[in-house]
């Protein structure tokens, strides 16, 4: 049997990169996944793409998860496609690196916007439902910096490390009604994100990294996996890091 079989997630920042492949991990394991990013466009296309991959139902949500009505809306099109919603993947998030001197007030509140309060937006609209039928899943991604602190990214570091106090919260709220919150910590991860990186950047960051190499988005997926089935049941308040050793 399948580990999501009769599952049903909704994926944010799903269209590509890590949230592409944590949404097609689900649904390879027999969930039916919403497809949630900034494009309508992008997630239908990422949602045909699954549903052809896997052959699990797949629906594309466009929306902007800094938005409460399209939020809301989301965990409602998604109830209404598959009838329930039992694990929500917090995985949108943007950057915008510099230094603190340098850093504008529109780059803080950006990425304070999308990273972390769009994770308290959506988990917000998926509890009501979690909460009535007493099961639910919340997995936030946040970041390895956001434990250790980045020279560059004060604003990203400190909406990573405000999602893990936000997935602390929403686990002791939410214990009693048997809905889970963890948390995802990855590390170097080869998506766009990290694409840019210089080749200089890039060895300074191996040697750094115990076990000596990038993560693929795939193990990320594999943590969040873990976290959404079955095999997890007795762990909420956590933070999983899936980072080769790169903070301990
Ligand atoms: N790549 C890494 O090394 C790494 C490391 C640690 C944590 N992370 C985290 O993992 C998550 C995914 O990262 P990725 O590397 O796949 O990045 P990515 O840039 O490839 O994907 C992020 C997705 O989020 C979407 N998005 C951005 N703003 C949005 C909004 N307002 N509403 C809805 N969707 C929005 C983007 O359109 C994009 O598809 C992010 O939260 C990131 O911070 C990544």
């Amino acid at each position: 049997m399948k580990r999501l079989e009769g599952k049903t997630a909704l994926v944010t920042g799903a269209a590509r990169g890590i949230g592409l492949e944590i949404a097609m991990a689900f649904a390879a394991e027999g969930a039916a996944v919403a497809v949630a990013d900034l494009s309508q466009q992008d997630c239908a296309a990422a949602a045909a793409e699954i549903a052809g991959k896997t052959g699990a139902k797949a629906i594309g949500l466009g929306l902007d998860v800094s938005k409460e009505a399209d939020c809301e809306r989301a965990i409602e099109e998604t109830i209404a496609a598959f009838g329930k919603v039992d694990i929500l993947v917090n995985n949108a998030g943007i950057t915008r690196d510099g230094l603190v001197l340098r850093m504008k007030e529109a780059d803080f509140d950006a990425v304070m916007d999308v990273n972390l309060k769009g994770a308290f937006l959506m988990a917000k609209a998926a509890a009501k439902p979690m909460l009535k039928a007493r099961a639910g899943r919340i997995i936030n991604i946040s970041s390895v910096v956001g434990q250790s602190g980045q020279a560059g990214q004060a604003n990203y570091s400190a909406s990573k490390a405000g999602l893990i106090g936000l997935t602390k919260s929403l686990a002791r709220e939410f214990a009693p009604r048997q809905v889970l919150v963890n948390a995802v910590a990855p590390g170097f991860i080869r998506t766009r994100m990290t694409e840019g990186l210089k080749d200089e950047a890039k060895t300074k960051i191996y040697e750094m990294i115990p076990l000596g190499r990038m993560g693929e988005p795939g193990e990320v997926a594999k943590a969040a996996l873990f976290l959404a089935g079955d095999d997890s049941a007795y762990i909420t308040g956590q933070v999983l890091a899936v980072n080769g050793g790169l903070y301990m």
